[in-house]
């Protein structure tokens, strides 16, 4: 489906290291408690992560919010391994996976900071997305 050395995860090992890679890169640094990088859609959503042989180094996850259009939520690279092209490889085998359930467009509330990682990705502003943690955020979306 795409060059992404990107796979689910599977055993409850390897649940609890991608859900510890989304906490310690997404929720750790504000001070929110281990459980905060969870929410009701986890059953419901596709999930990927790149693997090392103790550790996950980047993740992503797609969920449908209605017939036609998919949300990415919690991308997170490890500190370690940033700009080395995982981010991106995960954000396109997300949208591939959306193509393939025949989700047409793809939205996705981004943290400022990360406004030009999307930006270069095709995704173009539609709005604002509520402030979390005193981080702006803002709606993008892409068509896929
Ligand atoms: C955003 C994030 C997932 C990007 O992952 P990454 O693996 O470092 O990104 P890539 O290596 O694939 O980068 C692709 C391009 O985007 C650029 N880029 C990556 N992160 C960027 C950032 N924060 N700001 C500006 N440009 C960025 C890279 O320089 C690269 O550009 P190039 O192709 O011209 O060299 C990662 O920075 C991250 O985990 N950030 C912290 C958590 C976060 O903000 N997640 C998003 C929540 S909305």
């Amino acid at each position: 489906m795409s060059d992404c050395p990107c796979r689910s995860p599977q055993t409850p090992l390897e649940w609890d290291y991608y859900y510890d890679l989304r906490w310690r890169v997404l929720r750790e640094p504000w001070g929110q408690p281990r459980g905060s990088e969870r929410d009701d859609e986890e059953d419901q959503a596709y999930h990927v992560a790149v693997f090392t042989e103790e550790s996950v180094i980047a993740v992503g996850r797609l969920h449908p919010i209605s017939s036609s259009v998919g949300q990415i939520r919690y991308m997170a690279v490890s500190p370690d391994h940033l700009k080395q092209g995982l981010g991106s490889k995960i954000l396109a085998h997300l949208e591939a996976k959306a193509r393939e359930r025949e989700l047409n467009q793809v939205e996705l509330d981004a943290r400022e900071t990360a406004l030009a990682f999307y930006t270069k990705h095709g995704y173009f502003v539609s709005g604002i997305s509520p402030t979390k943690w005193g981080i702006p955020h803002r709606r993008m979306r892409k068509p896929v």
